[in-house]
């Protein structure tokens, strides 16, 4: 009869799903139905445990990259904090020091209109000193001074913003904000030949997650900058940002490249972890997949893509400007009076 090589079928499929050991396979005694069925079944079974070697691996990996990336976010926070002390302190003297020198500079002005023939010892060494110069060039150099402590103190406040992974709550979120800062930050791969320009719409503040949105911001220029390094030097290089808030729903921001897009069959993987097109230590294929992440999970949003292969690419991040029912409770709500 064949009930016995079905129940031993029956038997080793029973211990596979009770004790998950999916090393166990089924003996394959007859060449029959049974036979074929048993086969079958072996397959399955080792199928299932490729696939959960797999999916282990990349858990692994994956769990390994979020630790890394949450140990630099406390890097940059805590470089963040160390230089923000010093820099206000240049910063806030340098005013002082503006208002003195010029003090200094009337001064000496009205010592020049007042004392016109000045002892020869002081009219020599203020030759010499080259003075007339050092009066005109010194506002300007104090000016650049005051631009560049300036700038140090945007891009501190910018990383400390953006190293901010902590955030276990959404608080209003300065979308243009996030925008200008991630620019600021990326300044240095920005120059090659690359035009940015932005159009702010009238947009309210949202309840987010600053540090995340910043590393959204941050992966997608981040990939229009690669996508337009990747054409010609003699093409023109575009990114496009813009945002708007879509009545009444959604606040929308687009950043459009005119680099060299991305083939329909790539356009479905873009969104999965480990996919990447760039060499081994240049990609790393987590961009978009924690972007999406960010976008959809933690925010409600949408995230899409439109990209046609030596045209350009454009993501179009969608953010609920109110939050839903269910995260009402913690969030706070954005005002949109303003648009
Ligand atoms: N703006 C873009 N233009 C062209 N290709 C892009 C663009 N953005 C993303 N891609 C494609 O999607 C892939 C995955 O992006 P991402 O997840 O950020 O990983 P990575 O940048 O490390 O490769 C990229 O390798 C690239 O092929
Ligand atoms: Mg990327």
């Amino acid at each position: 009869s064949i009930a016995t090589p079905i129940q031993n079928l029956t038997h080793v499929a029973r211990r596979v799903t009770q004790e998950s050991n999916f090393e166990l396979q089924a003996e394959v005694k007859t060449q029959d139905e049974v036979g074929v069925l048993a086969v079958s079944l072996n397959q399955l079974i080792q199928r299932v445990n490729t696939l959960l070697k797999e999916q282990k691996a990349e858990q692994a990996t994956r769990l390994l990259e979020n630790e890394k990336m949450s140990s630099l976010g406390q890097m940059l926070a805590g470089v963040a904090h160390e230089i923000n002390n010093p820099v206000n302190f240049i910063y806030g003297n340098l005013i002082h020091a503006d208002e003195y020198i010029r003090d200094l500079l009337e001064i000496l002005e009205l010592y020049q209109e007042k004392i016109l023939d000045p002892p020869s010892e002081i009219r020599d060494r203020a030759e010499e000193l080259e003075i007339e110069y050092l009066i005109e060039d010194l506002p300007n150099l104090v000016n650049s001074m005051q631009v560049g402590a300036d700038r140090v103190r945007q891009i501190v406040l910018s990383l400390k913003n953006f190293s901010r992974l902590d955030d276990t709550e959404p608080h209003p979120v300065n979308v243009q904000e996030c925008i200008e800062s991630t620019l600021l930050i990326l300044n240095n791969r920005i120059k090659k030949g690359i035009q940015i320009s932005c159009q702010y719409g009238n947009i309210p503040p949202i309840p987010g997650y600053t540090g995340l949105l910043y590393q959204v911001f941050m992966n997608i220029i981040t990939n229009a900058i690669d996508a337009l390094l990747e054409i010609p030097e003699s093409r023109d290089k575009q990114i496009k940002i813009t945002t708007e808030c879509q009545q009444p729903e959604w606040l929308v921001i687009r950043i459009a490249d005119n680099g060299m897009g991305i083939s329909p069959e790539n356009q479905a993987k873009i969104y999965d972890a480990f996919f990447t097109t760039k060499p081994r230590g240049v990609g790393t294929g987590l961009g978009l997949a924690i972007s999406y992440q960010i976008i959809v999970e933690k925010h409600n949003g949408k995230l899409t893509c439109d990209s046609q292969v030596d045209k350009g690419t454009e993501f179009t991040i969608f953010l609920p400007l109110h939050p839903t029912a269910e995260d009402a409770s913690s969030a706070t709500p954005a005002n949109c009076s303003t648009c």
